[in-house]
């Protein structure tokens, strides 16, 4: 089947998928998007977190075909790729900065999702961190340094509201 369908903000037309396809799989496999990572394919880990219409979902549980006129935003589609000197979002600064990644599996999902809770809630306390990052499982960190780069982009978030 032919998937139309818009990828960080440019349309992409994808042929041939086949109807057992992955979201995950069409992103990795067939337009060279790997950010998006595949730990478990079971819907348990939120390694592939990516935004399908807006709202965080498992790029592994979504079927391809199902994206057919959507937009989906991956971890990639969060940097600013359009100035001359490409830049990190801040919540992905953020966890380069504190160190929030070892091995990175996780991180693209734990990026998504953190993106997804400071524009609902820019300043979350530490229960409310941990219940929106709660489907994004780290086998590295203990999660402390993940806490700290959440509450570094919250507390940049809240710093540049203030400047305005
Ligand atoms: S790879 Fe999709 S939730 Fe684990
Ligand atoms: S950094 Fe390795 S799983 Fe989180």
């Amino acid at each position: 089947m032919r998937v139309t369908t818009t990828l960080n903000g440019t349309k992409h037309v994808v042929d041939d998928v086949w109807e057992g396809e992955s979201l995950l799989y069409l992103l990795r496999e067939r337009v060279g998007l790997p950010g998006s990572k595949n730990a478990c394919e079971q819907g348990e880990c939120g390694s592939c977190t990516v935004y399908l219409d807006g709202l965080p979902s498992c790029a592994c549980l979504v079927a391809a075909g199902q994206v057919n006129g959507r937009e989906v935003t991956t971890v990639e589609g969060l940097a600013d790729n359009t100035a001359e000197e490409p830049a990190l979002h801040p919540v992905q600064q953020a966890f380069l900065e504190c160190g929030a990644v070892q091995c990175g599996f996780c991180t693209p999902g734990l990026i998504v999702s953190t993106h997804d809770l400071l524009a609902r809630n820019p300043e979350p306390s530490d229960p409310e961190i941990r219940e929106a990052l709660a489907g994004n499982l780290c086998r590295c960190t203990g999660y402390e340094k993940i806490l700290d780069a959440v509450r570094l982009a919250a507390q940049r978030g809240t710093d540049e509201q203030g400047d305005r």
